[in-house]
């Protein structure tokens, strides 16, 4: 079973979010356990200190070495397949792709980053990889470890209910999703599209697949250079872009 430990001086942050939908329901379940760990546990101060001055000057305050360091050492002893990650702006930016290899781990220790910023030597001896979920600054990396918890989570064999449910998702095939509709068959005037309700699988199958390039072509060109593409899809697509002309 995957293990995500979090390591942050706000263990709270993480009890609501962490029962509601398809993460709240995989806990349940046990197909995933999530354990939020309070740094300050491994503080040995009466203040419980995990932040100290930069050397050097400057603003802000420096995530303090040693307490983390002795928590990812106590979070580590039980497993050696564990993976450490440390969330931060300067790391690679996640993607679905990454969030795949995460589900394969057992162990994953997400350690949430505060202040400034945290002191260099315990990233270079202790954390595996340093993770962002994109090109802004948060203020600590809790809200990034909620995003890696459930977009790894849903990706765990067992989790979404239908297995397929996550292959069709945006990113599974390195394209956007297709559109999706339901009742009513009518709405403000919008008729469902004909080829929905003809019934028809395999009809449906490639208007559903040239929505997909459509979109992606639309909204995220970059995409289409590393997706998966048949000659009926270079062919779809090189009709939409003479369309274009
Ligand atoms: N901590 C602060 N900003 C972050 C970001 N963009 N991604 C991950 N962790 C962060």
């Amino acid at each position: 079973m995957l293990t995500i430990d979090i390591i942050s001086i706000f263990p709270d942050y993480f009890s609501s979010p962490l029962k509601h939908g398809v993460v709240g329901k995989a806990i349940d379940a046990g197909l995933i356990r999530i354990r939020p760990v309070n740094l300050r546990d491994f503080t040995h101060d009466r203040h419980n200190t995990t932040d100290d001055r930069p050397y050097g000057g400057g603003a802000g305050m420096v995530m303090t070495p040693e307490p983390l360091a002795r928590a990812i050492s106590a979070l580590r002893n039980e497993d050696s397949q564990s993976v450490v990650i440390l969330l931060s702006p300067r790391g690679k930016t996640l993607s679905h792709e990454m969030a795949r290899e995460l589900s394969m781990f057992q162990h994953l220790i997400l350690v949430c980053g505060r202040y400034e910023g945290v002191d260099e030597r315990v990233i270079e001896k202790m954390v595996d990889e340093e993770l962002s979920i994109g090109d802004y600054v948060l203020s600590g990396g809790e809200p990034a470890a909620l995003v890696v918890v459930d977009a790894v989570s849903r990706l765990v064999p067992g989790v979404l209910g239908c297995d397929d449910s996550a292959g069709s998702d945006s990113f599974a095939n390195g394209l956007l999703e297709h559109p999706h509709y339901t009742r009513p068959r009518t709405f403000m005037g919008m008729p469902v599209p004909e080829v929905l309700l003809s019934g028809n699988h395999r009809e449906i199958a490639r208007w559903r697949r040239q929505q997909c390039l459509r979109l992606t072509l639309e909204r995220r060109p970059d995409l289409l250079e590393k997706a998966d593409l048949n000659q009926d899809d270079l062919e779809f697509l090189q009709g939409l872009m003479n369309e274009d002309g």
